[in-house]
This record gives structure tokens, C-alpha cells and sequence, in this order.
């Protein structure tokens, strides 16, 4: 097996090192702009966080700027609801250009239901724990995921300070998820010194906003370099596929 670009095969497969810059911290007057900076700085894949203001005390943006940035890159588009209801907007997003689609499991009674709706629509299926969540919430739903989202802040605002309790719902969620094709994400407060503990705990996506956008374009390439190498380095990964 050779090298492989970590946006252009299933990542969950081996459970390869993704950095996922959040453009919640990034200059929202220039986001086509940002959102190519970051591609082409490293990062694998683009989160973008979507609040309501209801189910999350903030309000970011909707299925339309998705859709304007869409062809701005080809890298993964990792949509992050904060919504609820959620299942009313699944498909909207879907076609805004989302490629995995994470709901939270607190947003509405029918976690099984989003995820059913978001695989049918034809894409990776995501659920969010909050950090007061257990992780058993996903063991019922283990078939219906493609991600695990587990909140190292709580939602709504990026640049807080990540929370090592969160650590022990990540090692659950890696345990529950052994022999299958499931990506574990950590969102919030990753830097390159807290990534170090969240990838030992079983994470192998990492998601950061200031981590990566602070210090301005000519940082970035350097920030997203740092939290992968502090993932790797605590992993032994390579970040590639071998
Ligand atoms: C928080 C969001 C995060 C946020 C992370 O509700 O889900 O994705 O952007 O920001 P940092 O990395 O600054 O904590
Ligand atoms: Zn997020």
C-alpha cells in the first residue's frame, strides 16, 4: 500500500490522523479565502460549526455558506450541528455540499432516526456527545456511525479551555468502537500540547479553531504541522496510510 492524501479515501478505515481546522475562529468577512489557507496549509478536513442560538447559547451560520464555500475546496466538509431540532435541516445540508453530518445525541429524541436520514441521504452519519454525556449514548446506535464527536469544551464558543474529564468518554467511545470502521473526533481547546492526551485516549480526529487560525495566515501551515505532530507523536502514527 502506498501514500494516500487523507481526504480522498475513508479515513475511518485505519483510523489515520486528521486535523480539522473549525473556521468558527476564522475572519468571517474572508471565509472563501480562509477556508483554501487552511487547505493548503495541511489541514485535512474543514469543520464548520453550526449554532442556533437555541440549543447552544451562540448563532454562526446556515446550509447557504456551506453551499458558497463548497467550491472554494475539495477537502471534506465535516458539518457540526449544534441545532434542534436537527432532522428538519438534514437535508438541506446534504445538499449544501456536507460530507459527514454530526448531530448531538441531546438535540431531540430520535438520535436513530437523524442518523437512518443522514445515511440515507448518502452521507457519513456523526454524533456529538457533550461533555456531561455518558458514551454509552452511542452504543445502541454503533451500526448507524461513521463518527463520534466528543465535546472537549462545551458547544458554542471556540477559543475555551479544553477538559480533561472529556478524556475518559473518548477512551469508552474508542473501546466500544474496536473492529470498526469509526472515526473518534475531539472538538475544543485542542492545542499542540492538550492534542497529546486526547490521542492517547483514542481520538484520530482533531478539530481546532484558534489552535489553527491564531497568528494569521502565515501561521497556519505551523499550527496544523504542531497538532499533528503532537498527535503523531503520542500515537506513533504516521498520519498516513501504510
Ligand atoms: C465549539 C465548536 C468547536 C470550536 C473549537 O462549540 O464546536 O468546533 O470551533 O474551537 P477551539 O479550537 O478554539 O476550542
Ligand atoms: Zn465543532
Amino acid at each position: 500500500m502506498g501514500w494516500a492524501d487523507p481526504h480522498d479515501a475513508d479515513p475511518a478505515e485505519d483510523s489515520m490522523t486528521i486535523i480539522a481546522p473549525s473556521i468558527l475562529s476564522a475572519d468571517f468577512a474572508r471565509l472563501g479565502e480562509e477556508v483554501r489557507a487552511v487547505a493548503e496549509a495541511g489541514g485535512d478536513w474543514i469543520h464548520l460549526d453550526v449554532m442556533d442560538g437555541h440549543f447552544v447559547p451562540n448563532i454562526t451560520f446556515g446550509p447557504a455558506l456551506i453551499k458558497a464555500l463548497r467550491p472554494h475546496t475539495t477537502k471534506h466538509f465535516d458539518v457540526h450541528l449544534m441545532i434542534a431540532p436537527a432532522d428538519p435541516y438534514l437535508a438541506a445540508f446534504a445538499e449544501a455540499g456536507a460530507d459527514t453530518i454530526s448531530v448531538h445525541v441531546e438535540a431531540g429524541p430520535h438520535i436513530h432516526r437523524s442518523l437512518q436520514t443522514i445515511r440515507a441521504l448518502g452521507k457519513r452519519a456523526g454524533i456529538a456527545l457533550n461533555p456531561g454525556t455518558p458514551a454509552s449514548m452511542v452504543e445502541p446506535v454503533l451500526d448507524l456511525v461513521d463518527l463520534v464527536v466528543c465535546m472537549t469544551v462545551n458547544p458554542g464558543f471556540g477559543g475555551q479551555s479544553f477538559l480533561p474529564s472529556a478524556l475518559e468518554t473518548v477512551a469508552r467511545v474508542r473501546a466500544m468502537a474496536a473492529g470498526r470502521a469509526i472515526d473518534i473526533e475531539v472538538d475544543g481547546g485542542i492545542t499542540p500540547e492538550t492534542v497529546e492526551a486526547a490521542a492517547r485516549a483514542g481520538a484520530n480526529v482533531f478539530v481546532a479553531g484558534s489552535g489553527v487560525f491564531g497568528g494569521g495566515p502565515a501561521a497556519y501551515a505551523r499550527n496544523i504541522a504542531a497538532i499533528r505532530e503532537g498527535a503523531n507523536s503520542a500515537t506513533g502514527r504516521d498520519g498516513l496510510r501504510c
